[in-house]
C-alpha cells in the first residue's frame, strides 16, 4: 500500500477548537481552525457548549480544508482523528465524524493521541525547518497538560515528569481570571508581561520532587496576593497590570526551566522541543533561546500556528502511522483520559 502520494485528512475536536487539515507527504496543503468564541463569557470551556459547537462546525471545517487543499475527497489516503485525551463530548463528535467519513470513502481510519500529536508537530515538513533527532525531550505545556516526555522515536514516548494537579496553561488562565482578564488569559498575560517588570512581585517556586510539577498552590498565592493588595488599594490591578503579568509569567517560566534543567541533567539529553498552547509564550521562548547559549542545548520551538490546538499536528501523526500501516478498526471509541 506504500504510495508516493500520501494525503492525510486530520481532524481535531478534543477541546474548544474544531480543526481539519490536509497534509500531502507531510507538507501542509490546508490547516483550518474554528475557535469557539462562546466560552469567553464563562471564563472557561463549557463542555456541553463545546460539543454542540463542534457539531455545527465540523462539516464546514472539513469541507474548507479539502477545498483549500485543492484536492478531491477521493484523493484522501487516510483519516486521522484525535481519540483523546480531551473532553468526552467534544471527542465524540470528531471520532464519529472520522469513522463515518472513513467508511464512506473506504479509506483507513487512524487514531491519534492529542499529546503525541503536539510533539509530532515538529515533524511537519516545512522549508528550512530544523527537526529534532531522536532521542529528545519534549516539554508539553497546554491548558490540560504539563509533561516532560522522553521521545525515543515517533511513537516511543515516555512521560518522565508531569503535573500532580493543574496544568501550567491553567495557572496562566486562572491567574488571568483573578486579574479580571477574559478566557483564555494566557495570551493576554503574555502580551502585558512584555511591557512589565518581571521582578516587581515575587511568587513562590513550589517544591515538588523529581521531575513533577504542581501549579495549584501558585494560583492560590496569586489570589491571596491580589486580595491583600486590592484591600490596600482598590486600583492596584489597574495601576500595576503589566508588572503583575510580567511577574506571573517570569515565575511560571522559571518553574518550567528549573525542571527542564533537572531533566537534562538526569537523562543526558540536551535537545529540547516544546509543544502545546503555552509554547506560544514569549517568556518560555526567550528562556529556551538563552539556554541554547548558556548550556549548549539545542531547542526546537514550533511555529505559532502549530502551538495551540490544530489538525495539522493530528495529520502528521497520522502520516507516520500510515507509513507503519498502523490503522484503527471501527470499534474504536473516544478516550477522555487516553495515555501513551
Ligand atoms: O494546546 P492548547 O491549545 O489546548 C489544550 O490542549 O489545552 O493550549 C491552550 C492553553 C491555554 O491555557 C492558553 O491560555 C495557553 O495555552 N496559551 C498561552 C499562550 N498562548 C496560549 N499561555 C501563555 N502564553 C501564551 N502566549
Ligand atoms: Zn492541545
Amino acid at each position: 500500500m506504500a504510495s508516493k502520494n500520501i494525503y492525510i485528512l486530520g481532524i481535531e475536536s478534543s477541546c474548544d477548537d474544531t480543526a481539519a487539515a490536509i497534509l500531502h507527504n507531510g507538507k501542509i496543503l490546508s490547516n483550518i481552525v474554528a475557535t469557539q468564541e462562546v466560552h469567553q463569557q464563562y471564563g472557561g470551556v463549557v463542555p456541553e457548549l463545546a460539543s454542540r459547537a463542534h457539531q455545527q462546525n465540523i462539516v464546514p471545517v472539513v469541507h474548507q480544508a479539502i477545498a483549500m487543499a485543492n484536492i478531491d475527497k477521493k484523493d484522501i489516503s487516510a483519516i486521522a482523528f484525535t481519540r483523546g485525551p480531551g473532553l468526552m463530548g467534544s471527542l465524540l463528535v470528531g471520532t464519529s465524524f472520522a469513522k463515518s467519513l472513513s467508511l464512506g470513502l473506504r479509506v483507513p481510519l487512524i487514531e491519534v493521541n492529542h499529546m503525541q500529536a503536539h510533539i509530532l508537530a515538529h515533524f511537519i515538513e516545512e522549508e528550512n525547518s530544523k527537526k529534532p533527532s531522536f532521542p529528545f525531550l519534549a516539554l508539553t505545556i497546554s491548558g490540560g497538560h504539563t509533561q516532560i516526555v522522553k521521545v525515543s522515536n515517533y511513537f516511543e514516548m515516555e512521560v518522565i515528569g508531569e503535573t500532580t494537579d493543574d496544568a501550567v496553561g491553567e495557572a496562566f488562565d486562572k491567574s488571568a481570571k483573578i486579574l479580571g482578564l477574559p478566557y483564555p488569559g494566557g495570551p493576554l498575560i503574555d502580551r502585558y508581561a512584555q511591557e512589565g517588570n518581571p521582578k516587581s512581585f515575587p511568587f513562590p517556586n513550589p517544591k515538588v520532587p523529581d521531575l513533577n510539577f504542581s501549579f495549584s498552590g501558585f494560583k492560590t498565592s496569586v489570589l491571596y496576593f491580589i486580595q491583600k493588595k486590592t484591600k490596600e488599594n482598590p486600583d492596584f490591578i489597574a495601576e500595576n497590570l503589566k508588572d503583575i503579568c510580567a511577574s506571573i509569567q517570569f515565575s511560571l517560566v522559571r518553574i518550567l526551566m528549573d525542571k527542564l534543567r533537572k531533566a537534562v541533567k538526569q537523562t543526558g539529553i540536551n535537545q529540547i522541543a516544546i509543544a502545546g498552547g503555552v509554547s506560544a509564550n514569549s517568556g518560555i521562548r526567550v528562556a529556551l533561546m538563552e539556554a541554547e547559549k548558556l548550556y549548549n542545548w539545542k531547542c526546537f520551538i514550533p511555529k505559532f500556528e502549530y502551538t495551540t490546538d490544530n489538525a495539522a499536528m493530528i495529520a502528521i501523526a497520522g502520516h507516520y502511522k500510515f507509513l507503519n500501516q498502523d490503522f484503527s478498526n471501527f470499534s474504536i471509541t473516544a478516550e477522555a483520559r487516553y495515555k501513551f
